[in-house]
């Protein structure tokens, strides 16, 4: 028995040793697919990427650039968040048709609705080009000059490539640019708004529940893609046609256990997993805690006064929202980088490629790496976080400050006249969202983050805080409108900062990271070349990828553990009538007495509202179908846990989560709550358990 345990714990380690990475699709074959396969899936690698028939991957789709969608019927039905899609959501919206509020739901095709601007793109195939956009390359070359050849080199590939009229090419930088790969997409551009439920489902526990579990949220939305009558990507006519997917993903209605494998397959933007110590330390203990302060100290006046007026809290919705997000998860960044002692860990690894070095001979290419870290992060850091710093204050929390920003390149533009109306047009949409108390009550809060010099009586006689003045001044001849600019007080105190900015803090910056870059691809090449063994996968970039993992819960601290699967019940639990975060529709209550569940109840009755996995996401995942063993659609990504953030630069298999929407409760709300059955009846339902 004992044995049995020991030999139980060690598989078990195994398996969660082998997790985390985000894996070019194209390349499963070998490593990803065996580990897959151990991990519970019956998929090949051919069922996901197949450049010859159509495969999982023809169903995602990159929404908008910053999040992910999937097909879901075969007549170009698409899903992704509710937060994906929430700008569209609230354009539609007005007072009459308050459809943050109240949800939307097309009941035909001729009720969907239009979204200019927004688009879905498609990979059709990747291909390796990295030999001819590095052919030429030498160690004698400088930096520029490398770049320089590479750029050469990789229009010349992009320009000869053979593809269709309708589809573009895009070429992609990986590992710190050791490889590049070159991406053939099809972009949709008639995307319409199918359904989306109200904010109280979609985006409820808002921030209180923001980046943490046990999770209750619905994120999701519907839309659906056109195209014209050949089926291809065309810009909005009422003549274009649902699209025909080439692949749409069925649904699982069985859904999920623990230990159960899952996939997440999207388009995760930005991470950095192979800094040396050094930045890690920089980042956790010197950048993220004055990010945080400057973000915290600006909520806390918003917070207030969104409570206390419902005009605020309209207008400052968006913006809170975007504030908070960032501020709470670097939070749980250094909480997690901290807890799983990243650091020394880090420490470690570079120990260990030190004497890896010296053992292969190779410390006199290599073995300036390390140190010549150390000294051009001890050189860096101030210049980062001034720099960072100043974009806090001036571009991202005070909006005075923002607007001077505006009001500097407005002066600095080539053609005054066209900047002057730009500038015109820009203070229109600011103001149809500002609140001067707020924004001053700001001010006082963050300045003192940048300057000594904090002069909030630049608020009573500036131009820019109201909208009829600062108009105003923009009316005239260009030269007057310059003469006028640099006697607002608000500018005259803002423009030496924003000159030294642009003058010194900026190149300083640039002049102090680029060296810093350069260091970081030496040192990806080291990596591989030295300790081989390793378990490399490229840095997310914006570029469609595969994670995989399977259901698990977490210890988040001592004697806590999180189970992996969150119920309605627990929405019910957490229902505070007439709340701004949790409060829940009647007809969900109503639902929910009366057991009306459907098919979309499991086992024991209950249905299912979110889910853990150990897939390793980030920031662009959003909306990421989660897939099961045969390649069904099981829940849908919206977000990871709070001490797991740290994945972006350190993924721990103990502690980093992804949080998925179960599928259920996604076509729970649309059939019992929305009525919208005419939308399920397109999917495709499945029972891959029975
Ligand atoms: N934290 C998630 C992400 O990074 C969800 C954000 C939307 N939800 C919210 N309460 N703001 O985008
Ligand atoms: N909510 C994030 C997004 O919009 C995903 C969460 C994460 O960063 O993992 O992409």
């Amino acid at each position: 028995m004992k044995y049995l345990k020991i030999i139980f714990f060690l598989i078990a380690f195994q398996l969660s040793a082998q997790q985390g990475g985000m894996w070019i699709p194209s390349l499963l074959e070998g490593m990803n697919e065996t580990e897959m396969q151990s991990l519970g899936s019956k998929l090949t690698a051919k069922d996901i990427y197949d450049i010859n028939n159509s495969s999982l991957k023809d169903a995602i789709g990159h929404f908008n650039g910053g999040c992910t969608s999937e097909v879901i019927s075969p007549k170009g039905l698409i899903l992704t968040n509710h937060h994906c899609g929430f700008s569209q959501i609230q354009s539609h919206s007005s007072l009459e048709n308050d459809y943050l509020k109240d949800g939307f739901w097309a009941m035909s095709l001729d009720e969907e609705l239009p979204n200019n601007g927004l688009f879905v793109e498609f990979i059709v195939s990747i291909h390796d080009v990295s030999n001819q956009v590095l052919a030429g390359l030498n160690d004698t070359m400088t930096e520029t000059e490398k770049q320089s050849q590479i750029s050469k080199n990789g229009n010349g590939i992009l320009k000869d490539w053979t593809k269709e009229v309708w589809q573009d090419v895009k070429l992609k930088s990986f590992f710190k640019g050791n490889q590049y790969f070159l991406f053939v997409t099809e972009r949709f551009e008639d995307i319409r708004l199918v359904g989306a439920p109200p904010t109280s489902i979609g985006k409820f526990g808002s921030d209180t529940d923001n980046w943490v579990f046990p999770r209750h949220t619905g994120d999701f939305s519907l839309f659906r893609i056109y195209a014209d009558a050949n089926n291809r990507p065309a810009t909005y006519s009422k003549d274009n046609k649902p699209y025909k997917p080439k692949h749409f993903l069925p649904i699982s209605l069985d859904g999920i256990e623990e230990g159960d494998f899952t996939m997440v397959f999207g388009f995760p933007g930005t991470t950095d997993e192979y800094l040396p110590a050094v930045a890690i330390e920089h980042i956790t203990q010197e950048y993220n805690p004055t990010n945080i302060a400057i973000r915290e100290a600006a909520l806390k006046v918003i917070d207030a006064k969104m409570k206390t007026s419902d005009d605020v809290r309209i207008k400052y919705a968006s913006k809170q929202a975007r504030i908070a997000n960032a501020w709470k998860k670097w939070i749980g960044e250094n909480l997690g980088i901290k807890k799983s002692n990243a650091v020394a860990k880090r420490r470690e690894f570079e120990a260990t490629f030190t004497k890896a070095l010296k053992e292969q001979g190779m410390e006199d290419t290599y073995g300036n790496i390390l140190p010549e870290f150390d000294r051009l992060y001890k050189d860096f850091s101030a210049i980062n976080i001034k720099r960072r710093n100043f974009i806090e204050v001036f571009f991202i929390t005070n909006e005075l400050m923002n607007m001077t920003i505006r009001a500097y390149q407005m002066e600095n533009s080539q053609d005054l006249e066209a900047a002057i109306e730009s500038m015109r047009n820009r203070l229109k949409g600011i103001h149809k969202n500002y609140d001067v108390t707020v924004d001053k009550g700001v001010f006082k809060a963050v300045m003192p983050f940048y300057t000594k010099t904090v002069d909030a009586s630049i608020y009573d006689t500036t131009a820019f805080t109201n909208l009829d003045s600062a108009l105003k001044l923009l009316e005239g001849e260009p030269s007057d409108v310059l003469e006028k600019l640099n006697n607002d007080s608000a500018y005259k105190y803002a423009k030496p900062m924003i000159e030294e900015f642009y003058r010194d803090i900026n190149a300083e910056f640039q002049q102090k990271n680029e060296p810093i870059t350069a260091l970081q691809t030496t040192y990806m090449t080291a990596l591989m070349k030295v300790l081989p063994e390793e378990r490399y996968f490229p840095d997310a970039n914006s570029t469609l990828r595969v994670t995989y993992g399977q259901v698990r819960g977490y210890s988040p601290r001592d004697a806590v553990y999180y189970n992996p699967v969150s119920y309605l019940d627990g929405v019910i639990e957490k229902y505070v009538p007439g709340d701004y975060e949790f409060d829940v529709p009647q007809k969900l209550i109503d639902l929910y007495d009366a057991k009306d569940y459907g098919q979309y109840a499991d086992a024991n009755g209950k249905v299912p509202v979110c889910f853990l996995g150990t897939n390793h996401t980030t920031g662009g995942n959003s909306g990421s179908p989660a897939i099961d063993a045969e390649g069904n659609l099981i829940g849908l990504n919206f977000d990871r846990v709070w001490e797991g953030t740290m994945s972006d630069m350190n993924y721990d298999p103990e502690i980093c989560r992804n949080i998925m929407v179960d599928l259920r409760y996604v076509l729970f709300i649309v059939d019992k709550y929305a009525g919208a059955k005419h939308l399920i009846d397109e999917m495709k339902l499945v029972h891959p358990k029975k």
